[in-house]
């Protein structure tokens, strides 16, 4: 096990009803706020007027900047900077799931900073302090409720790019999970996908004698398997729905990352499809994922093989290691079909004729190379997106 530090600040309050306390929770913090939402979920299933009405049952004075796009955009970002800075307002409510609440905490890194914001995620720049930002979550996906990271979209430069920081932690995330019943199938299935990349891109690493986080990622992994089938046969089902929300939060608050290096490749390729053509984040990891293991798997054959054994239960064979790898790599995928997630780029619509072109951006990160486990340049990286055509 490998030394860490881990810190994370975040107040969780889970459970039915607890986005009436949001008003409370926030008149900690500030008497103002930006409320950040996207699109039209929160205002149809009545959660945004509830919202408002705790706040100003609270005495916290509100300005709504809504229109958050998946993939969320610098522009509203930079609207929301200007509104913050305009109108002193020192605090950032996110309403919503991965896309508001990035674009919450890109604004929260904006307001305070007198240069060009995009230079956080060009890596010229690190925040050196951040407005607080407070989370009501509508989707367990992105684990942004609880994480330092937020990932936006430049539509003019057609990139993707994560910022991470400490000082982006939400200070904190109001999480029933009631309010996830009314997500379409096809979202609650990108979030599980979401989910369970971000426990593999850790569970897949180089160090050894890290068994208690191995089994809380296989633990993690399993709770999703299980819960995700219930959850898209009953959307009502409240016990699979808290049980997929808490596990999404758990997933990237990088408790399963203590003490072992981690890998990301994945998460960088398919940033690259999401930039381009504006893919749900989970339906790309569902295509990026089976492929990047194919394709690193031989690095160690006993680790998928574990994967294979421990997560889909598939017959741990110890004369052909190989099989069983390749069997929990096929698990998977049938899994990704099987909830309704496109595994091939084909069947997401995307074609080959820009492969190189994505295989290239994604690398430019980390000087030509991305990776834990295995590093992998963009010969590597466009070999796996074709063979996920
Ligand atoms: O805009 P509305 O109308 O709210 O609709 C949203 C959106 O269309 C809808 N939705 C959300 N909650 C709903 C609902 N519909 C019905 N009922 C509800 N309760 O779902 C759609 C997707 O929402 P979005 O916020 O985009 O989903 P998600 O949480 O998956 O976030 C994805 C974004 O997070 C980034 C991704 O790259 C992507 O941009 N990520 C952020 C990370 C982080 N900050 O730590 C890490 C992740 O790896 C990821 O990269
Ligand atoms: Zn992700």
């Amino acid at each position: 096990m490998l030394q860490f530090e881990f810190e994370n600040p975040t107040r969780i309050v889970f459970g039915q009803g607890v986005e009436n306390t949001v008003g409370r929770e926030t008149a900690r913090h500030a008497s103002k706020v930006l409320l950040h939402f996207g699109g039209a979920s929160a205002l149809k299933s009545g959660l945004l007027d509830r919202v408002r009405s705790s706040l100003t049952e609270a005495g916290v004075e509100y300005r709504e900047l809504g229109g958050v796009q998946p993939n969320p955009r610098l522009s509203l970002v930079l609207e929301g900077m200007k509104i913050c800075r305009d109108e002193k307002i020192p605090f950032i409510l996110a309403v919503g799931g991965g896309s508001v609440i990035d674009s919450a905490k890109a604004i929260a890194a904006a307001v305070p900073y007198a240069g060009d914001p995009w230079d956080f995620w060009e890596y010229s720049a690190s925040p050196e302090t951040a407005l607080p930002v407070g989370v009501v979550l509508t989707i367990p996906a992105a684990g942004s409720e609880t994480s330092g990271s937020t990932v936006i979209t430049n539509a003019e430069k057609e990139l993707k790019r994560g910022l991470t920081s400490q000082l982006l932690r939400p200070r904190f995330a109001l999480m029933n999970p009631e309010l996830t019943m009314t997500l379409p199938a096809y979202q609650t299935a990108c979030g599980a996908a979401d989910i369970m990349a971000h426990v593999m891109e850790r569970y897949f690493t180089n160090t050894r004698d890290v068994e208690f986080t191995d089994r809380l990622c296989e633990a993690t992994l399993k709770t999703v398997i299980s819960n995700v089938p219930r959850a898209l046969e009953n959307p009502q089902d409240y016990a699979a729905r808290a049980e997929i929300m808490w596990a999404g939060t758990i997933a990237h608050n990088d408790l399963l990352g203590t003490g072992r290096e981690q890998d990301w490749a994945s998460h960088g390729i398919e940033h690259e499809l999401s930039a381009l053509y504006d893919i749900a984040h989970g339906a790309g990891l569902a295509i990026v994922f089976p492929s990047w293991m194919r394709r690193v798997y031989r690095h160690d054959p006993a680790r998928f093989a574990r994967f294979a054994h421990e997560v889909f239960a598939v017959e741990y064979d110890p004369f052909n290691i190989e099989r069983t790898a390749l069997e929990g790599i096929g698990r998977l995928e049938s899994f990704f079909r099987r909830i309704g997630l496109p595994v091939r780029l084909s069947e997401a619509g995307i074609p080959a004729d820009r492969i190189p072109e994505m295989a290239r951006k994604s690398t430019l990160k980390g000087g030509g190379m991305i990776g834990g486990f295995v590093k992998l340049d963009s010969a590597a990286v466009q070999s796996i997106l074709e063979a996920a055509l």
